[in-house]
């Protein structure tokens, strides 16, 4: 298995690109399956995740082109097939699920095993089944498989989220596409992905109204059509990438970055003392002095903190002066990133969903384990604010979600390097 080695760096100076959001495009491929025209995505990520959900589409019967140069990812689905989506892919990634609304839409049955992914949490799907449920559709659990049918089709209702979770959403949202009538979502997630989403939709004849806010009203169309879409800039590849110049101090334009896609984040910087200012090209990214100053944060749907983000700015606060509070509200097990950063001399205490972080002078290089996606990237963050060496093993989680991640670094002068292993 591969790792990666990270020295401790001084400022870092440049400009990284940033890529496509992973978790919009892989919500934008599962809308190829309610078409049967082609969908082209531009500006989609190279990604170990997005080959997955290839895979899961043309198991299904889809046409994927996948990643070329120019970053296009071509598919259609005017052959669906099957309508199983296997264990043996789905354990792999939890945004799998992402295929239950819309094979249910278009094709009026969907076996989905229940997902794997990240080991932060239950993650259970009860939201998604309630949703689509309310819209017709029969769903039981039998061997580990979400086995659902709408032998009558969908139709449009009102459902009301007990809690605005994003991938239910998404999932709702692209069945009602194709329901007879309104369907109204209460509650529903307001990430900038949803927005994407619905932006695509719209362009494949879809009717939606109020994506980016708390209800949105869409009305079932009998089909839609083929579209060309960019996938949005991945705000939080972006914010990660926005914590190499605070932490290690040094002036980093992220190209690309939009502030509207990072307000909540950008607030709390600028709290700890690192200005953000907007270029014509994205964002540049200054700490203001020698250390950033402990800021409280706590995670909430969007537009508040992203979890997402957690792990990371939990890697800056191990660095700064003061104590801070990191409550994680989203997810019940997300600090396996606190024992690893531990291990590098960071004084953190976790009770529950808080963690209270009292920075050091110093972090001090060390053998560490990778243990999610997030969690990952927060090591090579603490590692380029260490003294010494940091060797990141597991990394698979990082090529999950991170494209050419050891170049970027690099790019601004980071020591980074991948180490390959047997
Ligand atoms: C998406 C993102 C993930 C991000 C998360 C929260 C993708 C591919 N992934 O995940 O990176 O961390 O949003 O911003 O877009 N929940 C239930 N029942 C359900 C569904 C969710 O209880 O049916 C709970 C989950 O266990 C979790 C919370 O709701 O505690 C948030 O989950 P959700 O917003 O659904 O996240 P995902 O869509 O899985």
């Amino acid at each position: 298995m591969d790792s990666i080695l990270v020295k401790g760096n001084g400022p870092l100076n440049g400009q990284i690109p940033i890529a496509g959001a992973k978790n919009a495009c892989l919500t934008l491929m599962p809308a190829t399956l309610l078409s049967e025209e082609p969908l082209t995505l531009t500006n989609a990520p190279r990604l170990s995740d997005i080959k997955t959900m290839t895979e899961l589409l043309q198991s299904l019967g889809a046409e994927v082109s996948g990643l070329q140069d120019g970053q296009v990812q071509a598919m259609s689905s005017h052959n669906i097939d099957n309508h199983v989506a296997d264990y043996e892919i789905v354990r792999k990634m939890r945004a799998s699920n992402l295929v239950l609304g819309p094979m249910l839409a278009r094709l009026g049955q969907a076996v989905v095993s229940l997902p794997g992914g990240c080991a932060i949490g239950a993650r259970p799907m009860d939201l998604h089944i309630h949703g689509l449920e309310a819209l017709g559709a029969e769903i039981e659990l039998k061997d580990g498989y979400l086995h659902a049918k709408a032998p009558r089709g969908l139709k449009g209702a009102v459902i009301e989220l007990s809690f605005a979770s994003v991938g239910a959403t998404e999932n709702i949202m692209m069945a009602a596409t194709l329901a007879k009538g309104t369907t109204q979502i209460k509650n529903a997630a307001r990430e900038p992905e949803i927005i994407d989403l619905a932006d695509c939709l719209k362009k494949m004849g879809a009717h939606i109204e109020g994506a980016g806010t708390p209800v949105i009203t869409i009305e079932g169309v009998d089909r839609l059509h083929g579209a060309t879409h960019p996938v949005v800039t991945d705000r939080i590849e972006l914010g990660t990438y926005m914590l190499a110049p605070a932490i290690c101090g040094g002036e980093v334009e992220l190209l690309g970055g939009r502030l509207d896609l990072v307000g909540a984040f950008v607030e709390k910087l600028n709290e700890a003392g690192v200005d953000v200012i907007e270029t014509k090209a994205g964002l540049k990214v200054k700490r203001q002095g020698d250390r950033v100053k402990a800021v409280d944060v706590t995670t909430e749907p969007f537009p508040g903190f992203p979890t997402d983000l957690q792990a990371q700015m939990m890697a800056l606060m191990c660095t700064a002066e003061g104590t801070s509070v990191l409550e994680e509200k989203i997810f019940e097990n997300r600090f396996m990133h606190a024992p690893e950063l531990i291990r590098m001399g960071a004084k953190i205490d976790v009770q529950g969903g808080h963690a209270t972080v009292t920075g050091v002078d110093h972090l001090k290089g060390a053998p560490v384990m990778a243990t999610d996606l997030r969690a990952s990237v927060s090591l090579i963050l603490a590692g380029l604010a260490a003294e010494g060496e940091t060797l990141i093993n597991r990394v698979y989680h990082l090529d999950r979600g991170y494209e050419k991640v050891v170049r970027k670094f690099s790019g601004v002068g980071a020591q980074i390097e991948r180490i390959k292993g047997g």
